[in-house]
């Protein structure tokens, strides 16, 4: 990568960041499209996030994503959001605009519904209920962006029932359309009847941790079962599902499609999702 002194800068703001596969996944599509740019990690501890942030425009920055556990800061110091990162109440994409203020958005949403397309090709939300396991902030952008897109219902579950209904009460005030049901966490397998659609969004089957705690004996064999960890990219909870006969859509393509929206403000440049990126993000 050579750069010149024009060349346009963002990155991925986190603390920690080393983990961050953003740098590689933005880095590849900088080559492929051959653009005089750079998107570096930005390890910034929790007490100088709005400093951090705050300087983007002055060090010349177009801007950049926010990750774990900054989302709710860069809420809270941007000067304006976009409708869907005002309802998450995180932003993970700030794009510094022409006149140097900082419009947060959340493309989380987003990235979960293209994934989906792109890995169950004719799969919509509108087919049936969907049964989202889990009530933290991955949950949020899901069941947000399951609703926006016609989910007729979608069903909550989580080990910790208040936790779910709070992101309802949240949730359910911001959106018309479909409803949102909490339901306990015994009753999880038998709402799988009658589901179109079952995500993962917990940390279990991570590597390191026990699988998701599911028998998926009552779901219709039309349903999609999706993922959002990706370490490994084949979770117990979908490799069962697909020996049942499910489609099933891996977590990683939500990590990859999120990255889009920034990626063409920042650079100018839609960029593409392929299978070479794919593999070449989860190289390492
Ligand atoms: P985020 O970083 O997305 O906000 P989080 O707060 O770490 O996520 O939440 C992780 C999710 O995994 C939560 O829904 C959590 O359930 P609780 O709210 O009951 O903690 C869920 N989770 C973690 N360990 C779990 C387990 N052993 N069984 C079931 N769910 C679990």
């Amino acid at each position: 990568m050579i750069l010149s002194g024009k060349a346009k800068l963002a990155g991925v703001m986190g603390w920690p960041v080393g983990h961050s596969r953003s740098p590689r996944l933005h880095g590849y599509w900088l080559d492929r499209y051959r653009i005089d740019g750079a998107y570096v990690p930005l390890a910034v501890p929790p007490d100088r996030v709005e400093e951090a942030i705050r300087a983007l425009p002055a060090l010349g920055f177009r801007g950049c994503n926010v990750t774990v556990p900054h989302k709710e800061a860069a809420y809270r110091t941007v000067d304006r959001l976009d409708a869907t990162a005002k309802r998450m109440g995180a932003v993970n994409t700030i794009v510094v605009q022409e006149d140097g203020s900082l419009e947060g958005r959340n493309t989380d949403g987003f990235g979960f519904i293209e994934n989906l397309k792109s890995g169950a090709p004719g799969w919509k939300a509108s087919d049936g209920p969907a049964v989202v396991i889990g009530a933290g902030g991955a949950a949020r952008a899901v069941v947000a962006s399951l609703l926006d897109e016609g989910a007729p219902l979608v069903w909550l579950v989580n080990r910790t029932r208040e936790r779910a209904e709070e992101l309802a009460g949240d949730i359910g005030n911001k959106v018309g359309g479909g409803a949102i049901e909490v339901a306990d966490w015994v009753s999880r397998e038998t709402l799988l009847e009658g589901a179109a659609l079952v995500v993962n969004t917990t940390t279990q089957g991570m590597v390191g941790q026990p699988a998701l705690d599911l028998d998926l004996a009552a779901l219709p064999a039309s349903a999609v079962v999706t993922d959002i960890v990706y370490t490994p990219l084949l979770t117990p909870l979908l490799t069962a599902a697909q020996a049942r006969g499910n489609r099933v859509v891996d977590g990683v393509g939500m990590l990859l499609h999120q990255a889009r929206p920034g990626f063409a403000a920042w650079f100018g440049t839609q960029p593409e999702v392929t299978d070479e990126l794919k593999r070449f993000v989860l190289q390492d």
